[in-house]
Parts: C-alpha cells; structure tokens; sequence
C-alpha cells in the first residue's frame, strides 16, 4: 500500500505512523486523514502487529492542526460534514482500536493534532513541545473531539480555559494536568515510545483490547462501565490467551500470547 503522506515503518511487533508533510506542519489535510484511516485499518487486523504509534515527521511539529487552507472557504454544512467524517475515520476510528496506539508528541500538537494525540490511548511528548485547541483564535470551534476528549483528560475547568484562550500549553505543564503520561527530551522519545510498545507487546493482546473497551465504555452515554468490565472479564475466560497466560503462571515459564 503507497502513501503519500505517511512513512509505516515496522518494528518488531510496532507499527510507527509518521505523519509526513513536514512543510505544512503535518497538517491533516483530508488525504492524511484518509491515509491514516486505511494504515490503521489494516494495522488493526495484522496479528504481527501488537502495538501502534503515532508520531510527527521532522522535529518540529506532532501535528499543527487541521489543515486551515483546505477548509477555510467552506460552507456551514461542508464543515459539519469535514467533522463528521474526521469523527469517523480518524479520531473515533483511533480510539477504539483493538491495538494499542501511542501517541509521541515531538512538536506542536495543536488543534486537529492535539485531538488526535488525545484519541490516542497513551501520550508521550517531548519536553519542546506545544499543545494548545486555538480554534477560536480562527472563529470555530475544536471539530475532532477536542471539546469532549480535553475535558476527560484534564477536567471541564482546565479545558475551558484552554479552549477559550487559544493559548498553548508546554509539555511540562501538560503532563502536571494529565494532559500526557511522560515527557522526555525529543532524542529519547522514539526509544522511549518503543520501549513502552514492547513492555505492552508482552500481554494478553485479547485482555488489552477487553480491558481498553471496559475503560473506554465508562465514557459513553448510557452506557454502565462496570456492566461493560463484568461482560468482558467473563469473556475472557474463553480466550486462548486466558489459557495460556494461566498456564504459564503454573508451569512457571513466561507466556507466549497468540492475541485470541
Ligand atoms: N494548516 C495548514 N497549514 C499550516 C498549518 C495548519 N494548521 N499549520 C502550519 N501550516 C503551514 C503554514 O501555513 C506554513 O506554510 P507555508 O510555508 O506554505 O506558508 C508552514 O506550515 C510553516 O508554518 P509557519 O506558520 O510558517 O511556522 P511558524 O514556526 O512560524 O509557526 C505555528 C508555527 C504552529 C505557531 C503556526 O504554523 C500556526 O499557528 N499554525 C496553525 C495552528 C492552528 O491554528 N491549528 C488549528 C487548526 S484548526
């Protein structure tokens, strides 16, 4: 599969997805979102393939945003309908992935790129980076999840004020809010993002995507986590995984997990 806006490289069991127009900032035209959507479909069902990440290419940008030019003389229900899409390729796409996908935020995450780096089910930056929502610097408002997922991570106070000042936020800071899990100079954030992949590649593939969809259920309308985390506990009882993860237990060798 060629693309023209991702570099894949795989990894052992990683898959790394570099966003790759580093003179637009890798801004999420509507072909990255494509691309992305195709990459991490066909990553989800790659049985090699146990842990994803994301990162920006060159050292300045994660991600900048989405891309203002493509959208800026768009009509009312264009911007709906470039939402709506971008809900169902990309970001919700992102977050209910069976896999775990690791952002690694090595510049600016701003807008688009700081709501993609939030579908994302882990975040680590580099200690130069920038996040910031400053859609209303440009008159809209944050169309990817930003209003929903911000607000989950570091709290309705804080995401107000982010999203009402435009103002970016350093790493540092974010990791003080909950924002992101670690930060690390930019030289150690692709060891340090593989070395986590790897730790995760140890385990139950089958329980990380049971336990992500118990987790993730919690925030859902409607919807009672602890019911989610009771049916999903009670299956994996059924999982080779289960099987083999107790078995080795017993017989005192480390487990090799077949993810099903
Ligand atoms: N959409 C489209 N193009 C973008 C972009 C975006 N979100 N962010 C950056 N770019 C482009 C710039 O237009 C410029 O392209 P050009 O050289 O063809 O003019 C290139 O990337 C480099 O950006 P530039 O602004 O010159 O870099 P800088 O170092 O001066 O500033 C930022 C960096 C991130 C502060 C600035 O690019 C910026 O504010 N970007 C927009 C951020 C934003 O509002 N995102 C939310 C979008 S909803």
């Amino acid at each position: 599969m060629a693309y023209n806006n991702l570099l894949l490289e795989e990894r052992e069991t990683t898959l790394v997805i570099t966003i790759n127009r580093p003179d637009q900032l890798n801004a999420l035209n509507r072909q990255t979102i494509e691309e992305m959507n195709k990459a991490l479909a066909l990553a989800d069902v790659n049985p090699e393939i146990r842990v994803i990440i994301i990162t920006g290419a060159g050292e300045k940008a994660f991600v900048a945003g989405a891309d203002i030019k493509e959208f800026a003389a768009f009509s009312v229900e264009e911007g709906r309908l470039l939402s709506r899409s971008g809900h169902k390729l990309l970001f919700d796409f992102v977050e209910n992935m069976s896999k775990p996908v690791i952002a690694a935020v090595n510049g600016f995450a701003l807008g688009g790129g700081l709501e993609l780096a939030m579908s994302c089910h882990i975040r680590i930056a580099s200690e130069n980076a920038k996040m910031g929502l400053p859609e209303v610097s440009l008159g809209v408002i944050p169309g990817y999840g930003g209003t929903q997922r911000l607000a989950q991570l570091v709290g309705k106070g804080k995401a107000l004020e982010m999203i009402s000042s435009a103002a970016m936020i350093s790493s540092s800071d974010a990791l003080q809010w909950g924002l992101v899990n670690q930060v690390v100079p930019l030289s150690e954030l692709p060891i340090t993002a593989e070395e986590l992949a790897k730790k995760i590649a140890r385990n139950s593939p089958a329980a990380i995507s049971s336990a992500f969809r118990a987790v993730l259920s919690g925030y859902k309308k409607g919807v009672n986590g602890f019911e989610t985390e009771i049916n999903e506990f009670g299956i994996c009882f059924g999982t080779g995984d289960f099987k083999e993860g107790t078995s080795a237990f017993v017989e005192k060798r480390k487990p090799v997990f077949s993810g099903k």
